[in-house]
C-alpha cells in the first residue's frame, strides 16, 4: 500500500518529535542537579559539594599574596581555581550580588613547571592541595556567610571560627558582598553595571583600575 506523501510527512514528524521529546527528557534527567545547596553533618561541618567540578568557573589566581612581604617567601607556586554553583551564578548575573544558599569552592594546585613538552610557563599538578568553602547561610551563620576548611575535597569540613582574619579580610576588601568579585573577570562588569560593589572597594580602588 503506498501512503499519501503528506501522511508520510506527518508521521515522520509525530514519529520525530517524539524521539526528540525522549532524547530531550534523557538529557534533563542527566543533568538533574546533584548536591548544590549548602548540606551538613549533625556536628555541624559541612558536607563537600561532589560536583564542583561541574559548576561555573569564575577565575585561577597564581601565587596572590595580600602583603609585600609574603611575595616569593614560600618558595612554593600554587595556583588557586574558583567555582560557584551555578545557581548562585544566575542569581549573580540577575542581581549583582549573592543569593542566600550560595557556595563558592577555592580550590589550591601546585603550579608545575616540568612535564611533558612544556618549556616555559606553569601548569596545574593534579593533586588538590588546598580546599575551602566561603558559603552563605543566611539563616545559619550570624554574619550570613562563613567559611570551611577541608582536609580534601571529599572530606567534610570544619568551619572557621568568626574571628579568624578570613572573615575580617574578605569583609574589609572584597568587592561584592564579601567576596572578592574584583579578581573574577566575567562578574565585575556585571557589579559594576548593577552598582553592587562595596563602599569598602569603590574607597580603596583608583578609578580605571584592573584596565
Ligand atoms: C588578606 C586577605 C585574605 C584573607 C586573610 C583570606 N582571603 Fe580568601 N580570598 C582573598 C582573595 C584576594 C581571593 C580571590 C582569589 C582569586 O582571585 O583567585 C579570595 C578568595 C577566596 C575564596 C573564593 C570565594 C570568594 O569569597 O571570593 C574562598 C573560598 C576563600 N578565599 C577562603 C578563604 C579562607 C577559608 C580564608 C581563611 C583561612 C581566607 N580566604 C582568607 C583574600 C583573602
Amino acid at each position: 500500500m503506498r501512503f499519501p506523501q503528506k501522511s508520510v510527512t506527518a508521521a515522520c514528524l509525530i514519529v520525530g518529535s517524539f524521539v526528540i521529546g525522549v532524547a530531550l527528557h534523557q538529557v534533563r534527567s542527566v543533568k538533574a542537579s546533584p548536591q548544590e545547596a549548602p548540606a551538613y553533618a549533625a556536628n555541624g561541618d559541612m558536607l563537600p559539594p561532589t560536583h564542583y567540578r561541574e559548576w561555573i568557573y569564575l577565575s585561577s589566581g597564581i601565587d596572590m599574596s595580600y602583603t609585600p612581604k609574603a611575595l616569593g617567601m614560600s618558595g612554593m607556586s600554587m595556583f588557586d581555581n574558583v567555582f560557584v554553583d551555578p545557581e548562585a551564578w544566575r542569581g549573580f548575573l540577575a542581581s549583582g550580588t549573592w543569593p542566600d544558599k550560595t557556595v563558592m569552592v577555592l580550590e589550591g594546585r601546585h603550579a608545575r613547571s616540568k612535564g611533558s613538552i612544556n618549556q616555559g610557563g606553569h601548569f596545574q599538578a593534579d593533586g588538590v592541595m588546598d580546599f575551602e568553602i566561603h558559603v552563605k547561610d543566611e539563616s545559619r551563620f550570624p554574619g550570613k556567610w562563613a567559611f570551611f576548611s577541608f582536609d580534601s575535597p571529599d572530606k567534610n569540613g570544619t568551619l572557621i571560627p568568626q574571628k579568624a582574619d578570613c572573615y575580617s579580610c574578605h569583609n574589609e576588601h572584597g568587592a561584592v558582598d564579601t567576596s572578592f568579585v574584583q579578581f573574577y573577570p566575567t562578574l565585575l562588569p556585571i557589579a559594576k553595571a548593577k552598582g553592587t560593589l562595596s563602599a569598602a572597594y569603590v574607597r580603596e580602588t583608583p578609578p580605571g583600575a584592573g584596565k
